[in-house]
């Protein structure tokens, strides 16, 4: 097999993010829920990226949102793509304008290369193991903050399941009272990019899934930052997780807020 090179996936992404430019009418073609929906585009992203993969890396897994569930065992982690094909589904669906491709690579459990491309704004985000992260080639760091009261803080609503969403509320009222201000931008992997280049000092959300943080766990560690679960663990396998991601001196202080809500009990007792 080819050796796994990030500018040949840099490649593979932008080309197939030209569908979602493309495209100003996206259509419904699978739905779970109200909130819970897949547009043809999705399916013709992930199918595009599938393919190229597919003819350039014949022995690698693929781990997608669109075709794949999170019961792979452990052989999964010796070689494998985790992609989110269009991250903001919603956000696309309503031409909102924030929504991206998420592609990482996995060897042997650990993250080699993680690249997230917004299409719109035109904003490559990437990492390689051990070389740091960039945007369109500029390195970036994580915020120098050290103030939460200072500190401009992303979250998520956990929009496919409103109970988890209502919890995702009342932590975000609590972190609210302690920060700037809140951003809630409607994909989780472009939050992750702009913890990793200091635009947001800090994102935490619940239950997100591996193609939602995989490339973005790279990008913030290679910039400097902490990606964690809600009790300061490091992230597990193939599993939805509650994600905190900050700086060094903002992770401490927002765990200490997030370790309150990490269990069950917490939320029934509000
Ligand atoms: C969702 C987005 C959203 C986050 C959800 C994710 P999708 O991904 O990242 O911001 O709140 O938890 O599932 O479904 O648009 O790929
Ligand atoms: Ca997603
Ligand atoms: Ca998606």
């Amino acid at each position: 097999m080819a050796m796994v090179e990030i500018g040949d996936l840099k490649e593979i992404v932008l080309r197939a993010s030209k569908l979602m430019t493309r495209e100003d009418m996206p259509r419904i073609a699978r739905q779970r829920s109200f909130t819970d929906y897949t547009t043809a585009t999705d399916i013709a992203v992930e199918d595009q990226i599938r393919k190229e993969l597919k003819e350039r890396y014949p022995s690698s897994l693929l781990v997608a949102e669109e075709s794949s569930s999170l019961e792979y065992g452990e052989d999964w982690a010796r070689s494998a793509f985790v992609l989110d094909p269009i991250d903001g589904t919603i956000n696309f669906f309503h031409h909102l304008g924030t929504s991206a491709v998420s592609l990482a690579y996995v060897e042997n459990g650990e993250v080699l290369h993680g690249i997230i491309y917004d299409p719109y704004r035109e904003e490559l985000f990437s990492a390689t193991r051990g070389e740091g992260a960039y945007m369109n080639g500029h390195a970036v760091k994580t915020s120098l903050t050290c103030d939460l009261g200072n500190s401009l803080v992303g979250f998520g609503t956990s929009p496919y399941s409103k109970e988890k969403g209502l919890e995702m509320l009342r932590v975000a009222a609590d972190v609210y009272l302690n920060c700037q201000d809140l951003r809630r931008l409607g994909a989780a992997a472009i939050d992750l990019a702009y913890v990793a280049c200091g635009r947001l000092d800090a994102f935490f959300e619940k239950d997100l899934k591996p193609w939602d943080f995989y490339a973005g766990m790279l990008i913030i560690s290679e910039a400097g930052g902490i990606i964690s679960d809600w009790e300061g663990l490091p992230v597990r396998g193939l599993e939805k997780q509650d994600i905190l991601a900050a700086s060094p001196a903002l992770h401490k202080k927002m765990l200490s807020l997030l370790e309150g809500y990490t269990g069950k009990g917490h939320f029934s007792e509000i």
